[in-house]
């Protein structure tokens, strides 16, 4: 059995102080809580919130990575950064990432190794837009980013390794993929793996769906069977909204 794994994704929110409010908040809303829980706060307010989580169930993430150890990167941070605050889990290959900021699946492979070989787990987000969709070309372009990003991992790390499946025309969109959508295509990606590293791996590693998950919808998704988990947007901004998901 996987288990679960319910992440926040803040993005650009959260002054440190407001990041304190909403995890303070959050704090006695998921303690109960038999899944992983973990949230993204933006870097500045990472050593705020590893603070404020040390001893609950609530695990800290970070929202990107460089891939390269230290050196001449200006407004870069690197892993050992992350690690030394409590880090344990990174988004990397985000759509807005991939679509802003040159993320490529090159570097959302480097990254990817550094996170595993510093013993942290990467969240690796891929995810069609609505003109592949419409195209009918979304299995193997979501296969083939999943294959790029995980090229050169030892099957033993893949298992460690989280994908978020997201949709881009469903992020922050309000619109959700169905559930039936979701389960499909995450199958679809959980296949990619199987072809590559074979079943005990791909059956040991956990994929979320992401894209406008929210407490509507949250029980429907999480009851498919191929559905690990969420990586949520919007909804985790707000202490109430994240803790209902979490206990979907
Ligand atoms: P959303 O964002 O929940 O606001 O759609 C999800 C994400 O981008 O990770």
């Amino acid at each position: 059995m996987r288990r679960p794994i319910i992440a926040g994704n803040w993005k650009m929110n959260k002054t440190p102080s407001e990041a304190a409010q909403l995890v303070k908040d959050l704090i006695p809303l998921v303690k109960d809580a038999d899944i992983d829980v973990v949230v993204c706060p933006p870097y500045t307010a990472l050593y705020t919130v590893a603070e404020l989580v040390k001893g609950t169930n609530i695990k800290l993430g970070a929202q990107n990575v460089h891939f390269e150890k230290s050196g001449a990167f200006t407004g870069e941070v690197s892993i050992d950064m992350l690690k030394e605050l409590g880090v344990e889990y990174i988004i990397i290959g985000h759509s807005e990432r991939r679509q802003y900021f040159n993320e490529t699946d090159e570097t959302v492979n480097k990254k990817a190794k550094v996170i595993l070989e510093n013993g942290l787990t990467p969240i690796i987000c891929v995810g069609e837009s609505l003109d592949q969709r419409e195209k009918g070309v979304t299995n193997d372009f979501v296969s083939m980013q999943t294959k790029l990003a995980l090229n050169g991992i030892a099957g033993e790390d893949v298992k460690k390794v989280v994908i978020a499946y997201e949709p881009i025309w469903a992020i922050g969109t309000g619109k959700t993929a169905t559930s039936k959508e979701a389960n499909d295509t995450i199958e679809a990606i959980r296949n990619a793996v199987k072809d590559v590293y074979g079943e005990e791996v791909s059956e040991a590693m956990r994929i979320q769906y992401g894209g406008s998950m929210n407490p509507k919808n949250a029980t429907e998704l999480m009851a498919q069977k191929e559905i690990d988990g969420g990586l949520i947007g919007g909804a985790s901004l707000k202490a109430e909204d994240f803790s209902k998901v979490v206990l979907y």
